[in-house]
């Protein structure tokens, strides 16, 4: 494929039939995708090496985690400058080549954008510390005076998500300790103050600035925590909800009614360029009802449905959340999406196989109980994954799945660097474990990830099996599954489908069609017969004597 995708062009597609209501979008890691300079980081370069086998897969678009400019606090969500890439991921150039060769597949890029906070050596934050309390540098953050007799203590009780308290203090140009700033991750990680309209009209800019430069959208970090409770009141949030929100009462930092406005300006922005540019909101809301209300005809385009990621593997719950999905987001006119893996949780080819809670957040490590045998697992994560992929909007695939890649549990405790490990004292092991460098390669060095053999997080011996390279010859792969998901996908127009139940297959089995495509999602433990007269397009394992499987999903022709 050549030149020939126009990918701008104002008529590329029909309203209704717009790209993102029913693309599959690759999420890209970029330092831990592939390392074109061997420095043990991947980096954009790398991204443009290895197109080919992303347009092999058949996805429709990648989604780049931030490789701005960053101190890489919080592996690049602490931007330093929103409109320059990071030298460990190379230069604008290498982005613009990236684009321009993704776009010369058929590829669309998408972007990330952190509004929430930036990082503390942000230019603005610097001149922050710097100004006095009251000034107009300081009111582009969020700066308090304490509590307590000398302002010794915290305004208010609010707890880093990262744990720890959200505020620190700061020593004032005087020498003197002074204010206290917001930082709902880590300390490095200041909130931007969004009450102030000079923090609207920068963010405007730096949509332009991408825009300018070609993407095709935006995900949103932490779309859901930009306005704050102006009267900052106590809040103490339930252990057992995800870490980055999502609680039934939203706390006072998060869902609050203002955000709105700000997404309507955005979708403004989008609207002056041509083709269909998207927003993708991550917003951790307590539902898919609450979360609808982010994707309203003029905010964004997509939200990222985690209530659907955290579904147990259990049939009435997933058609409970399937059905709930259709509804609420269909009730806007927006598609649903669905995910079942990214950077910040527990790889699915261990999570839906975990035998103990593990609120998003915490991670597991080497002693947590319960991690499962890795076969089995990934046989469920394949069977999840071609449910997933028959389902009606669009589709989120992170980067090693399809490979069927673990968590690494067995990091070694001193190369653990996500910030909750730290903030926690090792409380939480946090996400590093689903963001080790992807193997390539099963006999070069770091698994062709570069060729020197760095990783910035060490690779487990256990991925020789499952490299890229020795899984492609092998029919029965994962890659394989997931390349002929993908295709058929495609060719069955799935994504635009509309899922009608079936009720014959009994409890734990979840059956329906769509796009003229019958899928069963064998949940119950036991085999299930094929329906008479069935053609198998796919199934994510082998049938058992014509039969379904336990943890099996089949796409027919009936
Ligand atoms: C959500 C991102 O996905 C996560 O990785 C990051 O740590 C937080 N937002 C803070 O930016």
């Amino acid at each position: 494929m050549t030149s020939q995708h126009d990918l701008h062009h104002a008529t590329d597609s029909a309203p209704g039939r717009e790209w993102w209501r029913s693309a599959v979008i690759y999420q890209i890691y970029p330092r831990s995708f592939a390392d074109h300079n061997g420095d043990g980081l991947g980096d954009l370069p790398g991204i443009t090496s290895r197109l080919e086998e992303l347009q092999e897969l058949g996805i429709d678009a990648i989604w780049l985690s931030p490789f701005m400019t960053s101190p890489q606090k919080d592996a690049g969500y602490d931007v330093a400058d929103y409109c320059d890439v990071d030298p460990i991921f190379g230069t604008l150039a290498d982005f613009d080549q990236m684009l321009q060769a993704a776009h010369a597949r058929g590829i669309r890029v998408i972007v990330d954008l952190v509004p929430n906070h930036s990082s503390d050596q942000h230019a603005w934050f610097q001149q922050a510390l710097t100004a006095a309390p009251g000034s107009q540098e300081r009111k582009r953050y969020i700066f308090r005076e304490g509590t307590g007799e000398n302002g010794e203590l915290p305004p208010n009780n609010w707890q880093s998500i990262f744990g720890g308290p959200a505020w620190t203090r700061v020593t004032e140009p005087d020498g003197n300790l002074g204010q206290w700033y917001l930082h709902l991750f880590d300390s490095s990680q200041p909130d931007f103050d969004w009450s102030n309209q000079e923090v609207h009209e920068e963010f405007r800019r730096i949509l332009r600035f991408w825009l300018d430069r070609g993407v095709d959208g935006f995900r949103v970090d932490v779309a859901h925590g930009l306005v704050k409770d102006q009267d900052f009141p106590d809040y103490t949030p339930d252990p057992e909800a995800a870490s980055m929100g999502g609680e039934q009462t939203p706390a006072p930092y998060f869902e609050q009614p203002g955000v709105h406005q700000i997404y309507r300006d955005w979708r403004e922005v989008l609207e002056e360029y041509d083709g269909d540019r998207a927003l993708c909101g991550e917003a951790w809301v307590s539902s898919v009802d609450a979360m609808a209300q982010w994707v309203r005809p003029d905010e964004m385009h997509q939200t990222f449905n985690f209530e659907y990621l955290l579904a147990p593997w259990e049939a009435e719950e997933l058609k409970d959340i399937i059905d709930r999905s259709i509804n609420a987001f269909g009730a806007v006119g927006a598609p649903s999406t669905w995910v079942l893996s990214n950077h910040d949780v527990v790889r699915h080819a261990t999570r839906l196989s975990l035998t103990e809670e593990n609120p998003q957040g915490t991670g597991i490590g080497p002693d947590s109980p319960g991690i499962p045998a890795h076969q089995d697992a990934v046989q469920r994560a394949q069977a999840a994954t071609a449910l997933m992929l028959a389902l009606p909007g669009s589709a989120y695939v992170y980067q090693g799945e399809e490979l069927g890649l673990d968590e690494v549990h067995d990091l070694p405790a001193d190369t653990r660097q996500d910030p909750t490990w730290f903030r926690t004292e090792g409380e939480k092991y946090g996400r590093d474990g689903c963001r080790v460098p992807i193997p390539w390669e099963a006999e070069a060095p770091a698994f062709g990830f570069n060729t020197t053999g760095e990783a910035w997080l060490p690779q487990p011996q256990r991925w020789t099996a499952l490299a890229r390279d020795a899984q492609r010859a092998d029919p029965q792969s994962t890659l394989n599954l997931y390349r002929q998901l993908l295709s058929l996908r495609k060719q069955r127009d799935l994504g635009s489908g509309a899922l009608e139940w079936v009720q014959d297959y009994g409890p734990g089995v979840l059956a329906f069609r769509s796009a003229g495509t019958l899928v069963i999602a064998n949940i119950s433990g036991s085999p299930v017969e094929l329906p008479e007269g069935a053609e198998v397009l796919v199934a994510s394992a082998p049938l058992e004597d014509g039969r379904i499987g336990a943890d099996t999903t089949v796409w027919l022709e009936q």
